[in-house]
């Protein structure tokens, strides 16, 4: 499909990769918002300093874009260490992750994205690592076969994932800090909008700032990726200033509403209105309907969908809110009993 995808597009464009790296906040200070999160993280990372220890194991989860890389970078830095980054995936065999812990020094952080994907050999020889900061390896096969223990030097592993349902508990159980990383509120992302048009030298007035805050869903990594968007329509249409009315005529191209629900948003809550009756339908019925991946659908679309309460999930499936009949323009038809009765 070639549609300009605003929400979906995370790891896939390269030019976008750059933007995110150049703007990456490099202290807690500079890092806007999540203040529970930052409150906590401040002190135990002055308490870990003080007595020269490493931080505890930390598990960041939430949806995408709101900074879980962000933070672990923050994080390496503020305690004055070295980070290691890889991702869940990418380690395949038990190997892999021996290679990357024997290589770390004394205190280093270890990331690791997608932690919910490490393969179950891997996820298990964690374990001794994250607890007793040791390897046990198995030498040989059969009745031969010896273990041996391999001492590591303390280190923090970090690990993200966009929930923390997914992973096995003995995993999030070995997390001395878990936090959940919450959508922003919008002066949050006017903030992050201003930061972020400071750094690229991007006149931008504040309702300009205003109105692409709006339209983030929440997520600083669309909200900085709107700007871009947006100020290339100011360079070319506009004069070079984002005011508010540019902002929004900018952001009508992209065929974004006012909350930021692009077409794919509208497609899923008019599909559960029209072909099942306002839900509840199941995920995987829903996700066929409207051709997307079930995954990006759980991820990506619905946390933001809930999180204005369009949307609910029920042990029964997806149900639409009357908040979302609302916004759509649409009238809630006659209340449909979801369950055929036999009498
Ligand atoms: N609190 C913040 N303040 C300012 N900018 C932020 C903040 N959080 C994130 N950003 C910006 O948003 C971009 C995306 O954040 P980041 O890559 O850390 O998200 P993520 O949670 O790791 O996403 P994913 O789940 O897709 O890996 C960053 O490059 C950064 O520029
Ligand atoms: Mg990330």
């Amino acid at each position: 499909m070639v549609q300009d995808r605003i929400v979906t597009s995370s790891r896939r464009v390269d030019d976008d990769q750059q933007l995110e790296v150049g703007l990456r906040p490099q202290t807690l200070q500079e890092f806007v918002g999540q203040e529970k999160i930052k409150e906590k993280l401040a002190i135990y990372i002055e308490a870990a300093r003080e007595r020269q220890e490493p931080l505890d194991h930390v598990l960041l989860y939430g949806p995408p874009g709101l900074g879980k890389t962000t933070l672990a970078h923050i994080i390496a830095r503020e305690m004055g260490v070295n980070i290691r980054v890889t991702s869940g995936p990418a380690i395949e065999r038990p190997g892999d992750l021996a290679a990357l812990l024997t290589n770390l020094n004394r205190g280093d952080v270890l990331f690791i994205d997608e932690i919910h994907r490490l393969p179950r050999l891997v996820e298990e020889i964690l374990y001794p690592a994250m607890e007793d900061f040791a390897l046990d390896i198995i030498i040989g096969k059969g009745p031969g076969a010896r273990s041996l223990r391999l001492d590591l030097p303390p280190f923090t592993l970090i690990g993200a994932t966009v929930r923390a349902g997914v992973l096995s508990s003995p995993l999030r159980d070995r997390f001395g800090v878990v936090s959940r990383m919450e959508f922003y509120t919008v002066p949050e992302l006017e903030a992050i909008i201003s930061r972020a048009a400071r750094l690229l030298q991007v006149e931008l007035e504040p309702e300009g700032a205003r109105e692409i805050a709006q339209a983030s869903r929440g997520t600083p990594r669309i909200a900085n990726r709107l700007l871009k968007r947006v100020r290339d329509y100011a360079q070319i249409r506009a004069g070079n200033v984002i005011t508010g009315p540019v902002a929004r005529e900018a952001l009508q191209m992209l065929e974004l509403d006012r909350l930021g629900l692009d077409e794919i948003d509208r497609r899923l809550l008019a599909t559960v209105i029209d072909k099942f009756q306002g839900g509840p339908v199941g995920l995987d019925t829903l996700a066929a309907a409207i051709n997307e991946e079930p995954e990006t659908l759980e991820d990506v679309y619905e946390p933001y969908l809930m999180k204005l309460g369009f949307l609910k999930r029920t042990p029964r499936g997806r149900v639409v809110t009357g908040q979302a009949y609302k916004y759509l323009g649409r009238s809630e038809g006659p209340a449909q009993d979801p369950q055929p009765r036999l009498f």
